[in-house]
C-alpha cells in the first residue's frame, strides 16, 4: 500500500498581503510535499484562509462592504502569490467554505455533549490583531495605555457572557501527549516552554462572542458565534472529510510560526481528544523572518511581499534563499545583498557553471556510459534523515557539498583536456542526481535541467538509475549573475 503524507500551512488572515512571513511557511510546506512526493508517498497537502473573525469584520465595514464580499475579493491574491511562487497545494480551504462550517458545528456539538462547553462570563484584555485575549502580566504598558506584546497596538477590555471549553480538564493529558511524543513539538528547543507553561496550569478557554457577528453559529446557542481559533484550527480536519480524502487525516505534520505554537500544541489537541479525534504527529514551529530584528508583519509597517520577493532574482533564487539562508526552526534577518549573493555565489556560480559546463563538453564530446563512481560522495542517507526531520538548510547544504564535489572533479579530471567521455558521463549522472534532489526547492531549474539532459523528475529511486540518454544539450544559462555593484551604486 502507498503510504499517505498530510502536510499542513496556517491558514492566513486575507486581510494581509501575502508577504515573506506566509510565504515561508507555504513554500517550507511545498518543498516538505515534494519531497514526500519523490519518495513515492501519496501526499496532501493543505493551505488556506482564515476568514470569520471581529478583525475581518471591522476592516469590511470600514470599506462599507460585508465580511464575505470584502474576502472573496482578497482570497485570488492569495492564490496568486502562491502560484507566483510555484506552490502546488492540493486544496486551498477557506473557512467560509461549506463543508468546513459543517465539520465545526459539529465538533462544537461533539465537544458541548461530552461536557467540555459551559456558559460563564467572560471579561479579559483582547488584541484584534491577534485574535487573542491576555492577562495583564503579559501586556506591555507604555504612557498609561496597555499593549499587546506582539503588535504593540492597544488591547480592548472585553465583557461579555460566553462558553468555555474545559481546557483546564486536560493539562495532564496534554503533558503526557508531549512526554509520550517526544516529535509532537519541534523542533526540540520549543518542547520545554510549551511543557513548562502548560505546567503552571491551564484555565478554561472563552470559545464564543456575542459581540460581532461574522462567525460560525454555536449549535446549541446561535445568539453566540465560535471563537475564530476554534473555528479555524478544525480547518485542518474538516479538510479530510470528504471520504476520499479521510486517509489522510491524521495530519503528519502542521507547519507553523512560532507565534501561533501555543494555539497549535495546546488548545488543538485539547479540542481532538475532548472531540474524540486522533492527534496530529508533529507540530513543527519555524521562526520569524525579520527586519533588523523586528518581526516582519504589515501591522508593523515593513513588509516585503511576495511580488517584490520575486523580483529581486527571480522565483528560484527566491525560494532557495528563504530555504537556505537560515536554520529552520531560527528567526533570520532578511537582506535583498544576501539574497543576491546566494544568487550569484551558489545557483549561478556553482549549481549553474557546473550544469553548463558539462552540458557544454557532452555537446562537443560525448558521453560513455560507466559506472559513477562520483555518487559515492553525494551523502543520500543524511539527506533523507535532514529532509524527515525537518531540517531544510541542512539537506541543501548536503546537496550543495556534493555540486562542489562535482566542481572539484572537473577541475581535477579536465574533461576538456582528456576529452574522457566516461569523467563526463558521471558528471552527467550526478547532475541528475543533483536536479531531482533540488526539486522540491528550486523546481523550475530543475525541471530545465532534466530537460536538457533527457529525463524526467518522478522519484528518488532514479537516483541510482543510470542515465539512459546521451544526447545532451546546453540549454538556457539557469542562473544570471546580478552586478551587485552595479545595482547598489544605481540606487
Ligand atoms: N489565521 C491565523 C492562523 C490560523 S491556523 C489554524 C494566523 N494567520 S496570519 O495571517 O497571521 O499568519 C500567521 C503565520 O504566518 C505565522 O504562523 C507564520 O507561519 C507566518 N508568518 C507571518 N509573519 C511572519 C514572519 N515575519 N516570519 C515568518 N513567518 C511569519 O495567525
Amino acid at each position: 500500500m502507498v503510504e499517505k503524507f498530510y502536510v499542513t500551512t496556517p491558514i492566513y488572515y486575507p486581510n494581509d498581503i501575502p508577504h515573506i512571513g506566509h510565504a515561508y511557511t507555504t513554500l517550507a510546506a511545498d518543498v516538505v510535499a515534494r519531497w514526500n512526493r519523490l519518495l513515492g508517498k501519496d501526499v496532501f497537502f493543505l493551505t488556506g484562509t482564515d476568514e470569520h473573525g471581529k478583525k475581518i469584520e471591522q476592516t469590511a465595514l470600514e470599506k462599507g462592504k460585508t465580511p464575505k464580499e470584502f474576502v472573496d475579493e482578497l482570497i485570488p491574491r492569495f492564490k496568486e502569490a502562491w502560484k507566483k511562487l510555484n506552490i502546488k497545494y492540493d486544496r486551498f480551504i477557506r473557512t467560509t467554505d461549506k463543508d468546513h462550517e459543517k465539520v465545526v458545528k459539529e465538533m462544537l456539538q461533539k465537544v458541548y455533549d461530552k461536557g467540555d462547553i459551559y456558559l460563564g462570563n467572560y471579561e479579559g484584555y483582547y488584541c484584534t490583531a491577534c485574535e487573542a485575549y491576555f492577562t495583564e502580566k503579559d501586556l506591555i504598558e507604555e504612557n498609561g495605555k496597555l499593549l499587546c506584546p506582539i503588535h504593540k497596538k492597544e488591547v480592548e477590555l472585553l465583557k461579555e457572557k460566553s462558553y468555555f471549553f474545559k481546557l483546564s480538564k486536560y493539562q495532564k493529558q496534554l503533558l503526557e501527549l508531549y512526554e509520550k511524543n517526544p516529535d509532537f513539538i519541534l523542533p526540540k528547543k520549543r518542547r520545554a516552554e510549551i511543557i513548562n507553561r502548560v505546567k503552571e496550569g491551564l484555565k478554561d478557554l472563552s470559545i464564543s462572542r456575542t459581540s460581532f457577528d461574522w462567525g460560525i453559529k454555536l449549535p446549541f446557542d446561535e445568539t453566540h458565534i465560535c471563537y475564530v481559533w476554534f473555528d479555524a484550527l478544525f480547518n485542518y480536519y474538516s479538510a479530510t472529510r470528504d471520504p476520499s480524502k479521510e486517509k489522510f487525516w491524521p495530519a503528519d505534520v502542521h507547519l507553523i510560526g512560532k507565534d501561533i505554537i501555543w494555539f497549535h500544541t495546546v488548545y488543538w489537541p485539547a479540542f481532538l481528544i475532548s472531540a474524540g479525534i486522533e492527534l496530529p504527529k508533529t507540530v513543527f514551529a519555524h521562526g520569524w523572518w525579520t527586519f533588523d530584528s523586528e518581526k516582519i508583519s504589515k501591522s508593523r509597517g515593513r513588509v516585503i511581499n511576495v511580488d517584490e520577493l520575486v523580483s529581486i532574482a527571480g522565483v528560484d533564487s527566491a525560494r532557495y534563499f528563504l530555504m537556505r539562508a537560515t536554520p529552520f526552526g531560527d528567526d533570520g534577518d532578511f537582506s535583498e545583498k544576501s539574497l543576491i549573493e546566494k544568487h550569484n555565489n551558489e545557483l549561478a556560480n556553482k549549481l549553474g557553471n557546473l550544469v553548463s559546463r558539462v552540458a557544454g563538453l557532452i555537446e562537443k564530446n560525448g558521453v560513455e556510459k560507466t559506472e559513477n563512481k562520483l555518487l559515492e560522495k553525494l551523502a543520500i542517507n543524511e539527506i533523507k534523515e535532514k529532509m524527515k526531520n525537518y531540517e531544510l538548510d541542512k539537506a541543501l547544504n548536503d546537496i550543495f557539498a556534493f555540486i562542489d564535489e562535482c566542481n572539484e572533479y572537473i577541475q581535477e579530471k579536465k574533461p576538456w583536456e582528456t576529452k574522457d567521455k566516461k569523467v563526463l558521463y558521471e558528471l552527467a549522472d550526478s547532475i541528475k542526481a543533483i536536479a531531482i534532489l533540488l526539486w522540491p526547492f528550486i523546481p523550475e531549474t530543475s525541471e530545465k535541467i532534466a530537460k536538457g539532459f533527457g529525463f524526467e523528475i518522478r522519484d528518488l529511486e532514479q537516483i541510482n538509475k543510470p542515465l539512459e540518454n546521451s544526447n545532451i544539450k546546453k540549454g538556457e544559462i539557469l542562473f544570471r549573475k546580478i552586478d551587485l555593484k552595479q545595482k547598489y551604486t544605481q540606487d
